[in-house]
């Protein structure tokens, strides 16, 4: 039994059944999937591109240096197949060179759009001057935006914050000069690099930066989780589509409960357990398939409480899952889950579930 209570979805805004192209690039769907990284790889984007409803799915940050002195790591970050597009792989940095080169490797890799990453907050990135540090120098960021889109050869969009702190909202100002040197779209959100996780998402900011270009879709970013957040997002910013990244995580079947909503009014049926299982045991055997039965049971690991929130697998299964140390034993309970049943009613609303940085945002 699913526990659940009958809900009144809002009225969905007409331009969710529209096309949006960013670009040349015909999107499918209006729900895009946020890059989080240690999360979105190329395993979690194929699971949940199976259930439907998914617009355009961005990788984890990439070096742009890693990418271009062809360390191994960054090929894994940026590993994508045909089956995975449309998609973005993101890259970061400051230095004009390493950003070009990057991105043309990142176009050879198989991407269809190429992202900047101008919203990281983490020391490790600012530090560099990429991520949110970029937004702090207008003329340097634009002259990185430029290069990049005349090297890439494909869209270029950027992802980035409102601006660095309250008394610096630069994403709109920003965002028309990245426009105006050829940038396909900004995808936003609507925190200050200095609020990190915190605090309301200022959909208000969103708006001004909707506001401030000319045609270029703005993504609006930034805790949706629900039907009615998407609502709330779309109808106060006037944003062209939204990006969802701890929400999707916790709702793997997010984009398609909004595309059903976007088409019929509402989200649909509840994902059945068995759907759930399916889910997980796609998830397992896609990084499998990647990453080899040791580094995929030590990845999995990191997403069982999730697994164990929507599927009820009973204290013994979570013990085996949590401790997971071969493939042999994720089938052995996958097995006895799906004999067993839940142990208790599913929960409707599946919670996030994604650990966030905290304490002062100089120590991140
Ligand atoms: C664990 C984690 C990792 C993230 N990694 C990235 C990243 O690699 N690149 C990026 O642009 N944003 C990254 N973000 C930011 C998200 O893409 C997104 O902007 C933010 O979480 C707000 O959206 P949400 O509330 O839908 O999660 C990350 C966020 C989290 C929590």
């Amino acid at each position: 039994m699913i526990d659940t209570v009958p809900r009144i979805y809002p009225t969905p805004p007409a331009r969710l059944l529209e096309p949006l192209v960013i670009g040349d690039v015909l999107v499918p769907s209006r729900f895009f999937l946020a890059p989080l990284a240690g999360y979105t790889g190329l395993g979690y984007r194929l699971t949940i591109r199976g259930l439907g409803g998914l617009g355009l799915c961005t990788t984890d940050l990439v070096n742009a240096r890693s990418l271009i002195e062809n360390r191994a790591r960054s090929f894994e970050l940026a590993e994508t197949c045909p089956e995975d597009q449309p998609m973005a792989i993101q890259i970061y940095g400051s230095v004009i060179r390493e950003m070009t080169e990057a991105a043309k490797k990142a176009v050879d890799l198989g991407a269809t759009i190429i992202d900047i990453n101008m919203g990281c907050p983490v020391n490790k990135v600012v530090k560099t001057g990429g991520g949110s540090a970029l937004m702090c120098q207008a003329d340097a960021a634009t002259s990185l935006v430029a290069a990049v889109v005349e090297a890439a050869g494909v869209p270029v969009t950027v992802k980035m914050r409102l601006g660095w702190d309250d008394q610096t909202l630069s994403s709109p100002a920003l965002s028309r000069s990245f426009e105006n040197v050829g940038v396909a779209a900004i995808i936003l959100h609507g925190r200050t690099r200095a609020q990190g996780f915190k605090g309301e998402v200022q959909h208000d900011g969103i708006r001004a930066t909707v506001e401030a270009v000319n045609s270029i879709p703005i993504i609006g970013n930034g805790d949706v989780r629900t039907i009615h957040d998407a609502e709330r997002m779309l109808a106060d910013t006037g944003c062209a589509a939204i990006s969802i990244g701890r929400g999707a995580l916790s709702n793997p079947f997010l984009f398609r409960q909004l595309a059903h909503w976007a088409e019929h009014g509402d989200p649909g049926p509840e994902p059945s357990f068995e759907e759930r299982v399916d889910v997980m045991d796609q998830h397992f055997h896609a990084l499998v398939d990647r990453r080899g039965d040791r580094l995929a049971c030590l990845q999995f690991r990191k997403l069982v409480k999730w697994y164990n929130h929507a599927i009820r697998p009973g204290k013994e299964n979570y013990h085996k899952l949590i401790n997971l140390a071969s493939v042999q034993v994720f089938e052995d309970a996958v097995a006895q889950i799906r004999a067993n049943g839940p142990t208790s009613a599913l929960p409707g609303h599946l919670e996030p579930r994604v650990p966030v940085p905290s304490g002062p945002i100089d120590k991140w």
